[in-house]
């Protein structure tokens, strides 16, 4: 499988993103119905068509994706990535879980020679070739997590099970919609969920909860997320309010179609057969409203979603105040107006 990957993209001022045709027909458009409310929406992680070919995907933004990641890690390295002493044994099977699955997935990008624990590992991407010793940080001067991390797409969690609940103990991520990793580290399912309106009364995570506890290593699950952002900017957490804040101020009827992006994160969760974490990745992709609207179902199920999305959610996501205008704009493509 051959990538054109991109070599000029920018996730900060000045911006410069866009997806190209290919990459918008594999767009993970997530609506099934014309209504939305929280669900647990877990299906089984097994191969499809589009970006679920593979079992992590990559695309032609890798590069600008790796690269806006290293300078985040750069200017703020503890906002980024955190982990507890006892996360070193799942960081180990998390780093062999990646190694495997891009090394057999695509072939021409990496590849993974073992010599018993002498392991050697080529991204021909980012022009990487390390040897190292399986177990060993010191041969790899990074905590595995963090090595792997910072090339491979999308945010890395780990979690460890312990009294029949999940708890945060490690994390790589540099594309956070409003949390924060130094806040939630050492938190429980329940604990890091707190924020989330609705969800907690209906019983979607004491579900969700249930249904983790009992995930097998082999038998990976997905769900996505979704939310309407301004700009293609990956961090918009708690710590980088500041930079991201003002972003909805600058959203037009004009410009509308061009700067609000459908934000849509595809989370699998694996079961790490060794240590029994959970290895939860969040990816994202991003779509304008023009791009998606190049599809006229999807910007017809989208003019739906985001007009009837019940008030508690579109709160909390945080597009209050340009809601009017996302829905404006699709509704041409909506022929029930
Ligand atoms: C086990 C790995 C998981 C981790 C580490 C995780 C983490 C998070 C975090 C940090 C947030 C943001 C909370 C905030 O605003 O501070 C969130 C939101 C959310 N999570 Fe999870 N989550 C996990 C699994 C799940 C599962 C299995 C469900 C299924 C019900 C779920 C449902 C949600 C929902 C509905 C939101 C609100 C998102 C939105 O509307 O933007 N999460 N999750």
């Amino acid at each position: 499988m051959t990538i054109n990957f991109k070599t000029d993209e920018s996730y900060r001022e000045p911006f410069n993103f866009y997806n190209s045709a290919a990459s918008i027909r594999r767009f993970p458009f997530p609506f099934k119905s014309d209504e939305f409310n929280y669900t647990t929406n877990l299906e089984p992680h097994v191969p499809g068509d589009g970006i679920f070919e593979n079992l992590l995907d990559i695309d032609e933004h890798y590069i600008g994706e790796m690269q806006e990641r290293r300078a985040m890690l750069r200017d703020n390295p503890d906002q980024h990535f955190v982990s507890l002493p006892q996360s070193i044994p799942s960081q180990w099977e998390f780093l062999e879980l990646i190694m495997e699955s891009y090394s057999q997935d695509f072939p021409e990008y990496f590849s993974l020679k073992r010599d018993g624990p002498r392991w050697t590992w080529i991204n021909r991407i980012l022009g990487i070739e390390d040897t190292f010793t399986f177990g060993d940080v010191r041969s790899l001067r990074e905590e595995p997590l963090k090595y792997i991390g910072m090339q491979a797409q999308g945010d890395w969690i780990l979690l460890e099970e312990r009294d029949g609940n999940l708890f945060w103990s490690a994390g790589l991520a540099t594309s956070r919609a409003g949390y924060s990793l130094k806040f939630n580290i050492g938190m429980n399912f329940t604990e890091f969920h707190g924020p989330v309106p609705l969800a907690h009364e209906s019983g979607v995570f004491d579900r969700a909860m249930k249904f983790l506890i009992r995930l097998k290593p082999g038998h990976p699950f997905r769900r996505t997320n979704w939310n309407l952002t301004v700009h293609p900017r990956h961090d918009i957490s708690v710590e980088a309010t500041p930079r991201w804040a003002n972003d909805w101020s600058h959203v037009t009827r004009e410009n509308v179609g061009e700067i609000v992006h459908l934000r849509i994160e595809v989370q699998p969760l694996f079961r790490l057969p060794r240590t029994n974490a959970i290895a939860f990745p969040v990816r994202t992709y991003f779509a304008t409203l023009q791009e998606i609207a190049t599809n006229r179902d999807w910007a017809r199920r989208l003019h739906r979603v985001v007009k009837t999305c019940p008030q508690d959610i579109v709160d909390y996501k945080g597009f209050t105040r340009f809601q009017h205008l996302v829905v404006d704009y699709l509704a041409v493509f909506d022929d029930s107006n």
